[in-house]
């Protein structure tokens, strides 16, 4: 009875505890593992031999209910068959004060691991030390990201990041750090090992890989389109983003454009393209590596022959070609003449 009462009492506070769930990796926790008759021992962790009493999720367990599954032993308590109803946090106490606090937490019940390294989705920018993460899969309420050995074999030398953003979708973004050196050729894989948690169990996987294999530019700059005989030439920049010097860490550019005759599309791996276009758009990738491209820019209208050059003003929706200097403070001028002109035929 006694067991029982312990068993409902676990039922009701999981789904208690249940509805928010564990929202961060708590200080202390001892994991279990599945369909293991091994027991788990929660240490107290007090060097006086005194009596201490033991709480699950805030209540006191009474001696009876040490029985079957909990068991007391001096100091500290000895766990078996570990499973949902006994999830959670228990705390030593002795004399009204508070000793010690360890979750009891079970390994996630083996997961195809293609699938779980599907959730993590990593990018870096450039060569440079950092690198983001996503984790896509919002089921879990907390998640943590490592690198290096001493992560994948859970030491404690491991250095664990923690989510720097909720994304929209519910999943998590981190940012880390590697030594890695840009220069280098690179011959040793990042491995990157993250744990997450859903209720009380938690879930382990490790994931190995080149940063050249998860390098993708930001969107490049289209600087300018220059006339050039019956061609244009478009003037590309790398992404402020991009590591330096840009000699080393070449990009190369596509260009994508829709030919003004006939709306036909076209692409250009090559800075001259026909003259004749409405539009065009542009994206990056590495060529040694053949990372993965960049997003395209927005497209831009492009800006031909003489007559309409004061849109180039709005930099962002056209490429123009260079100007000389002061040209723009002609057209703003001519604007501000056109206004007043219509202030004073107010004023009548
Ligand atoms: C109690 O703890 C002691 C020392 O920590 C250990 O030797 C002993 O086997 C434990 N007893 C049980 C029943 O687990
Ligand atoms: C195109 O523009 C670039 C940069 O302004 C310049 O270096 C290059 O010579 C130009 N190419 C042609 C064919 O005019």
């Amino acid at each position: 009875m006694q067991t029982l009462s312990v068993w409902i009492f676990g039922l009701l506070s999981i789904s208690l505890t249940g509805a928010h769930g564990l929202n961060h990796f708590p200080k202390n926790f001892v994991v279990a593992k599945r369909n293991d008759a091994n027991s788990v021992t929660l240490t107290c962790g007090t060097k006086s031999s005194g009596d201490v009493v033991w709480k699950f999720e805030g209540d006191e367990l009474e001696d009876g209910d040490y029985e079957d599954n909990l068991l007391k032993n001096g100091t500290n308590l000895r766990v078996t068959e570990v499973d949902t109803p006994i999830l959670g946090e228990y705390s030593c106490w002795s004399g009204g004060e508070m000793l010690s606090s360890t979750y009891l937490l079970l390994e996630a019940e083996d997961e195809d691991e293609d699938e779980l390294d599907s959730f993590i989705n990593c990018r870096a920018k450039s060569y440079d030390c950092k690198f983001t993460c996503a984790w896509t899969r919002n089921e879990y309420t907390a998640v943590r990201l490592g690198l290096g050995h001493d992560c994948y074999e859970g030491g404690k030398l491991c250095h664990w990041v923690t989510s720097s953003q909720q994304l929209l979708n519910g999943g998590f973004q981190f940012e880390l750090s590697h030594s890695l050196s840009p220069y280098a050729e690179e011959s040793t894989m990042l491995e990157l090992t993250a744990e997450a948690i859903i209720d009380f169990s938690i879930h382990r996987t490790t994931k190995r890989f080149y940063l050249r294999d998860i390098v993708q530019p930001d969107s490049p700059q289209i600087v300018k389109c220059q006339e050039v005989d019956q061609d244009l030439n478009v003037t590309i920049d790398p992404p402020t983003s991009w590591s330096t010097p840009h000699s080393f860490f070449s990009l190369e550019h596509e260009i994508e454009y829709v030919l003004k005759d006939d709306g036909k599309t076209g692409r250009s791996s090559s800075a001259l393209i026909p003259k004749r276009i409405s539009k065009l758009r542009v994206r990056s990738r590495d060529p040694l590596v053949f990372s993965t491209w960049s997003q395209w820019t927005a497209w831009k209208n492009v800006i031909t022959g003489k007559t309409k050059l004061c849109k180039c003003k709005k930099r962002n929706k056209y490429c123009c070609p260079e100007l000389p200097s002061g040209y723009l403070k002609h057209c703003q001028k001519r604007k501000k003449k056109g206004k007043q002109v219509l202030n004073e035929v107010g004023h009548f």
